[in-house]
């Protein structure tokens, strides 16, 4: 089993310039496949809402649903970090709210760390949370909680004043106490300047090569969602169309009959009609 990472591991890391692997997690069979490929991390992402929830935005998703599928990750990766994302409206509300719905991700499914969005307005927020004991990773750039306000999904960091923003943000997070800071969808320049300019890791998607680690959704890696694909994301192979061949094979097989075969079904006593004394 993978020897489970810690918060001081990720900082080494980034000190001696080994890249940190990141991918997010939604249940206990894909969170196996991740950990045996020795992911360093598994995000139980609220994009859980999206890809497998079928909800259009992640706002919708509830704490229940991020520890019901963040205990599954655990179950199914005992020797994984994981990162249990706050959800819309569990930490918005307040330090105490926050500290309580931090807490669930820790003891009800054994995450090991949560993640949360926001620049300068969460800075109190992560300090409440890293004195209460529970590790931080903040998110800045393209926050999808609040897309609508930032005009929709797109790069962020491209003007004078908001890559200067992103920057002290950057900053005031981890003055704040966060352990790492993902960075969504911004320059790769920008993305360079950051992870130069802090001293925990940056976790880029969209952010360009120079952070410090990389992260993005493993159903897009796999290219098993297909209602969106966003520009940074490569596809290591196709599953979608995969699995649709697949089932359809099943579905043309069972409906001729030759499916199950004799090799996938078990023989038992042939003379079982006269044996029941049916005639
Ligand atoms: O919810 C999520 O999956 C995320 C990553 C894309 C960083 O926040």
């Amino acid at each position: 089993m993978q020897k489970r990472k810690t918060v001081p591991d990720f900082l080494t890391m980034k000190k001696a310039g080994e890249k940190i692997t990141v991918l997010t997690a939604y249940d206990a069979a894909m969170a196996a496949l991740l950990a045996a490929a020795e992911v360093d991390m598994l995000l139980v992402g609220d994009s859980l809402g999206m890809v497998v929830l079928g909800y259009d935005s992640t706002v919708p998703v509830t704490m229940d649903e991020m520890i019901h599928h963040a205990s599954a990750v655990r179950r199914g990766a005992p020797g994984a970090f994981v990162v249990g994302d706050m959800p819309f409206g569990s930490y918005q509300t307040g330090t105490r709210d926050a500290i309580i719905n931090g807490g669930r991700f820790l003891k009800e499914a054994g995450c090991d760390a949560v993640k949360l969005e926001g620049g300068l307005e969460v800075c109190d927020t992560v300090t409440a949370l890293v004195r209460g004991g529970i590790s931080v990773i903040g998110h800045i750039g393209l926050t999808p909680q609040t897309a609508i306000q930032l005009g929709g999904y797109k790069v962020q960091g491209r003007d004078l004043e908001s890559a200067k923003r992103m920057v002290a943000e950057a900053r005031a997070l981890e003055k704040a106490g966060v352990f790492a800071i993902v960075l969504e969808c911004i320059p790769d320049e920008l993305g360079r300047i950051i992870s130069e300019e802090i001293g925990v890791p940056t976790i880029g998607i969209g952010a360009g090569v120079h952070c410090d680690g990389q992260v993005l959704v493993t159903h897009d890696l796999l290219g098993m969602f297909e209602k969106f694909i966003p520009s940074f994301v490569k596809s290591y192979c196709k599953l979608a169309p995969t699995i649709k061949e697949a089932v359809a094979d099943y579905s043309r097989e069972v409906r001729s009959g030759s499916f199950p075969d004799k090799e996938h079904s078990f023989s038992g006593e042939s003379n079982l009609r006269e044996l029941l004394g049916l005639s």
